[in-house]
């Protein structure tokens, strides 16, 4: 059985994208939120990268739930499981299938920002795990989790986990490193905020490594990811009447060191002027001039253990992939 709750107030993703892209297209420098490259078109692209050769986290994330997922389910002992981000719930099916071995899973409720994507992946969960409850939640986890307590305008929210155990919430993919160092705290705390005693917590984090592979992940020889980055600006174009042209921007993949995040970015060949009838805007280019559309940072275990700790959160148990190239982390709500 699949229900899925809408929890954004109407026209909320027309004004979010014309408010971020106002905001970010006027900035010095110009960036636009990574949210944004998940259409339909921007999603397919996504899943195309996870097969790269060179994009490791996804099958290095997938080696970890393979080898851990059992201690998981041991540990959590989870009745509701909560995915932040769900996307297309591939991973998932690890977790679904360790917490359902271990007889004490119920329900998933995968929250998404993309009702199509929650949909499609929603009801393929459904159809092949027949008699769990799966409750989809449609809720941009920027401004709210869809965990529970305050949903706006509703009263109880599909991710209490009212009757059906422990919660196990997920967010898996490294998608943490798309927000930036403050925006972390703030969500980290909401997580807490969220869990009740016995619920517990399970963050995929990609980790620094050679910035050379870093580099190549998120500049493959085949277009894959350059194709990903441009699309946004086929987002900005459907939805706002932009007319930005493609081929006038170049993809750019930057390891910061300082910093110790990927950024991809698109670069202006030209100079050249861009209206944004949606946005209110025409917004001009240097030659060279740079858009940021994302940030990925990627983590140390010390580093993830601290930030969790300011939260509330205190690290139990943290597994890597063989080569050591990404993290996951279970983690429970701190005394007091
Ligand atoms: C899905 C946000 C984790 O940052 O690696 C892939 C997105 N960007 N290639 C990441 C992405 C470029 C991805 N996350």
């Amino acid at each position: 059985m699949i229900t899925i709750d809408n929890l954004l107030p109407a026209g909320f993703r027309e004004s979010s994208l014309r408010s971020d892209v106002a905001t970010g297209l006027t900035a010095t420098p110009k960036w636009l939120p990574p949210k944004w490259f998940y259409d339909a078109e921007g999603s397919a692209l996504f899943e195309k990268i996870t097969e790269l050769p060179e994009y490791y986290p996804t099958r290095a994330e997938r080696a970890i739930l393979r080898a851990a997922s059992g201690q998981i389910a041991v540990a959590s002992r989870a009745g509701t499981l909560v995915e932040l981000g769900s996307g297309s719930s591939e991973k998932t099916r690890l977790l679904l299938d360790a917490l359902l071995a271990g007889g004490t899973l119920l329900r998933y409720v995968p929250v998404d920002v993309s009702e199509s994507a929650l949909r499609a992946a929603g009801s393929a969960v459904d159809s092949e795990y027949p008699g769990l409850d799966v409750r989809g939640v449609v809720a941009d986890f920027d401004a709210y989790l869809g965990l529970g307590a305050s949903a706006p305008g509703s009263g109880a929210s599909p991710g209490s986990g009212d009757g059906a155990g422990p919660r196990l919430v997920a967010f898996l993919g490294s998608t943490i490193g798309n927000m930036m160092p403050a925006e972390r705290a703030v969500f980290l705390s909401r997580v807490r905020s969220a869990l009740r005693p016995g619920d517990a917590f399970l963050l995929g984090t990609d980790l620094v490594k050679d910035p050379s592979v870093l580099i190549a992940a998120y500049d493959d020889p085949s277009g894959v990811t350059a194709a990903f980055n441009k699309n946004v600006l086929s987002v900005l174009n459907a939805s706002l009447g932009a007319d930005f042209v493609l081929d006038a921007f170049d993809h750019v993949a930057v390891w910061d060191a300082e910093a110790e995040w990927m950024e991809m970015r698109l670069r202006s060949a030209v100079a050249q002027r861009v209206r944004v009838p949606g946005a209110g805007l025409t917004v001009s280019f240097e030659a060279g001039e740079d858009i940021r559309t994302e940030v990925s940072a990627k983590f140390r275990r010390d580093g993830v253990a601290a930030e969790l700790a300011a939260a509330g959160l205190e690290m139990r148990s943290w597994w890597t992939d063989a080569a050591c190239r990404f993290g996951l982390s279970l983690s429970v709500p701190s005394d007091g």
